[in-house]
């Protein structure tokens, strides 16, 4: 085990997912090495950036160079001179980056270019969709990686079939830690559901926001027809690019209707707490589906295809398209499996992650 701080770390972060995930390694990183974390100001709104760093006690970052939305090639760009300059300064032992955002392969490129390893944690997922810009992001940041953090066995396979076979680890997923960190935290600082005048076990929880469903009309309108035909209330956080889309669609009307409980993105603690007495889980989310997973709540994707196929499997997740017939069916037709095993790790996978940094340094 190497001495207190003798490995420096950059952390990249952007968007909503990375900061949770980063939470956890960053508290497993305190004890032995020196982090500096790098905001790439992807995600740059206080609900879907500032309020995870405060909830999750996450150190404020060392820079965030406010590169802010455009187009892919703008985005990615702006992030991959940007990064590279704080790089050349810091020149840390590692570079640390999570996911599939432009956030991630713009970190894992500028490090590689410099002769900075790069470890990738969530490595290995695949939808096999490469119309999604995450599909591509992880590819590439794959393929430009030293150390591939896996969160499965299935990950691990993906690699080995696009040849990808050293410093490949299969460590879990750390969503679960900071899920189980934030748990107990929600159930005794959240008031969303008394706030909602919910009652627990009896609403629906909703979230949209693939570019693949946002900026396709017919996907959105029928997702938003089978939220309106449930029997009961759902919560729908809008990301900022639903809300735009449903503007864009003129689908406001949706959002007035009975059922329909539409509010802005919402901080994780409140976020937990709904998904933990949710009735059901509609999304198109990554990490939410495995949140509803390791919460046993029903889970119904709003996708054609997932990268968290093991949910799919085990009967907990349903992957339901984007047509209301189909997505309705799927939720009247869910029967709750009677197994539930353990997936993508225990709740230590930000000490495991750290543990490889060490040993493969
Ligand atoms: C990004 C990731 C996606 C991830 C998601 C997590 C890419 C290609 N996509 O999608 O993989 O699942 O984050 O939430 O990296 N906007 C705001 N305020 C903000 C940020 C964005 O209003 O703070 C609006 C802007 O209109 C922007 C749009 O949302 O154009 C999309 O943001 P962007 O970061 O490009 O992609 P996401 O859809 O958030
Ligand atoms: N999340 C949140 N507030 C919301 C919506 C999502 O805290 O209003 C959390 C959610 O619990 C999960 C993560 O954000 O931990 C998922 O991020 P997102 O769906 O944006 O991205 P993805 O996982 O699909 O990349």
């Amino acid at each position: 085990m190497a001495s207190r701080n003798s490995l420096k770390v950059v952390t990249i972060v952007g968007a909503r997912p990375q900061f949770i995930k980063a939470a956890a390694v960053s508290r497993s990183l305190k004890p032995s090495a020196k982090e500096v974390i790098l905001h790439t100001g992807q995600h740059y709104d206080e609900n879907l950036s500032k309020v995870f760093f405060d909830e999750l006690e996450i150190p404020f970052p060392d820079y965030n160079l406010g590169v802010g939305s455009a187009t892919h090639g703008a985005q990615t760009g702006q992030m991959l001179e940007k990064i590279e300059a704080v790089l050349i300064d810091e020149q840390p032992d590692w570079v640390i980056v999570y996911g599939d955002t432009n956030t991630t392969l713009a970190g894992a490129l500028a490090a590689v270019k410099l002769h900075i390893k790069v470890a990738h944690v969530e490595a290995g997922l695949r939808s096999f969709n490469r119309q999604m810009p995450e599909e591509i992001n992880r590819i590439l940041t794959d393929h430009i990686s030293d150390l591939l953090l896996c969160p499965s066995d299935v990950a691990v396979n993906n690699l080995v079939d696009e040849g990808i076979i050293k410093n490949v680890i299969i460590v879990g997923d750390v969503m679960a830690d900071s899920l189980m960190f934030a748990c107990e935290k929600a159930n005794q600082q959240s008031t969303i559901i008394e706030d909602l005048g919910l009652t627990p076990g009896d609403y629906y929880l909703g979230t949209i926001h693939r570019a693949e469903n946002t900026d396709d009309p017919f996907r959105l309108r029928n997702m938003l027809d089978a939220f309106v035909a449930l029997d009961g209330p759902i919560v729908i956080p809008l990301h900022p690019r639903t809300r735009l889309a449903i503007q864009r669609h003129q689908f406001m009307a949706f959002l007035e209707k009975p059922n329909i409980i539409a509010r802005a993105p919402l901080g994780y603690l409140d976020m937990v707490r709904l998904e933990q007495s949710a009735m059901m889980i509609l999304t198109d989310s990554g990490g939410i589906q495995k949140e509803a997973y390791w919460l046993k709540v029903p889970c119904i994707t709003l996708r054609d295809e997932t990268e968290w196929v093991e949910t799919v499997e085990l009967g907990w997740n349903v992957l339901a398209g984007a047509t209301t017939p189909s997505i309705l069916e799927a939720v009247e037709t869910f029967s709750i499996p009677k197994q539930h095993p353990d997936l993508y790790g225990n709740g230590k996978v930000g000490d495991k992650i750290v543990k490889q940094l060490v040993k493969t340094n």
